[in-house]
């Protein structure tokens, strides 16, 4: 871990390294690269500037604080890197993972006190990675950080790279994948506003989202597709009040409502995921709504129930929920 010394001495490693390279001409960098950075220098300098007190004199004590900063966090990171029970994150993984914006980030929640430590990994996807944390409290929370680029991504720039309108293509995906870890923050609230069985969104700081635990010490809950449930038919009715009331009353459409974005946790279904959820103004939330019906309803029928969905459409749309208020 990086202690004084150590830094002290990667730190003249590198600058003796680079001594040596000195004479060697800068590669040219493009229009687009030159934004990105100035982009990048704007944001870390506006960062920095929010973490002291009065903002001023943050210049001269940068290097100091970014470098308190990496050591604080590496030991809060502990698990992450490996040390704990999931090994598979290995130095590859954490460096995509944990760019420096994101370290900023999860950086930020820290000194704003939304999570103390993160622990370790519980899942990986394309788009996230999401880790088990733990507040000051002792409390257990997931943090989902999205993924700022990605082979998905990669591949797009060739077709759009060079093409003037649009200059500064990382940043303008940085922006998108923050825009989209606001939605999933902003929808979870939404949702749990009329009641709705999802997390409790508890912070969001870019492409950084906080919410609450869903599971035990020893694991996250298992998916609705992984479990064999005894009273199916109560969990269905369950999870067609939920498209209801979130079509009804909170006016969104979930988008991915597969039994594998429900948990199954404390013997109820919780839904996570709903970064996707539009709101029913959306041009497709109609389609999306029949997609998201019609999952329920195989799900349903895969554990023998009898039900269909035209009828399932219906209730969505027409069960009465009088009975239910904002909370
Ligand atoms: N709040 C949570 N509590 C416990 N586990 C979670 C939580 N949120 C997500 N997970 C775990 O992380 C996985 C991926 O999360 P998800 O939100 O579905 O992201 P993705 O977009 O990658 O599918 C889930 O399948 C689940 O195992
Ligand atoms: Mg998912």
């Amino acid at each position: 871990m990086a202690h004084d010394d150590h830094w002290d001495e990667l730190t003249e490693r590198s600058r003796q390294r680079r001594g040596r390279r000195g004479r060697r001409r800068q590669p040219e960098m493009s229009e687009d690269e030159v934004k990105d950075l100035a982009h990048e220098r704007r944001e870390t300098d506006a960062f920095l500037a929010g973490l002291e007190d009065g903002g001023s004199g943050y210049r001269w004590m940068k290097e100091d604080r970014y470098r308190r900063m990496f050591r604080d966090i590496e030991d809060k990171l502990q698990g992450v890197l490996g040390a704990g029970p999931f090994e598979w994150v290995d130095r590859r993984v954490f460096d995509q993972v944990f760019d420096r914006l994101t370290l900023m980030s999860v950086y930020k929640l820290m000194s704003d006190g939304v999570v103390d430590t993160l622990d370790h990994p519980i899942a990986r996807g394309k788009e996230a990675h999401v880790f088990h944390g733990t507040t000051m409290d002792g409390d257990a929370v997931a943090v989902k950080i999205f993924h700022t680029s990605n082979a998905v991504f990669k591949n797009l720039v060739q077709y759009i790279e060079g093409d003037p309108r649009f200059g500064g293509l990382k940043r303008r995906h940085r922006d998108l994948v923050d825009i989209w870890v606001r939605k999933e923050h902003r929808n979870l609230e939404r949702l749990r506003k009329w009641g709705l069985s999802v997390p409790a969104a508890l912070g969001v700081q870019r492409n950084v989202l906080v919410m609450e635990y869903i599971g035990d010490a020893s694991a996250p809950a298992r998916k609705l597709r992984e479990v064999e449930v005894e009273d199916a038919e109560t969990v269905y009715v369950a999870l067609l009040e939920f498209l209801a009331v979130a079509w009804q009353k909170a006016r969104l459409v979930h988008g991915d409502f597969s039994p594998y974005n429900i948990l199954w946790h404390n013997n109820a279904p919780v839904v996570i995921d709903v970064g996707q959820a539009v709101i029913d103004s959306h041009p497709k939330s109609r389609e999306f709504l029949v997609r998201d019906v019609t999952r329920l309803v195989e799900w349903g029928q895969r554990q023998g129930l009898d039900v269909e969905v035209a009828d399932a459409l219906v209730d969505v749309l027409e069960m009465p929920l009088d009975h239910v208020e904002e909370v």
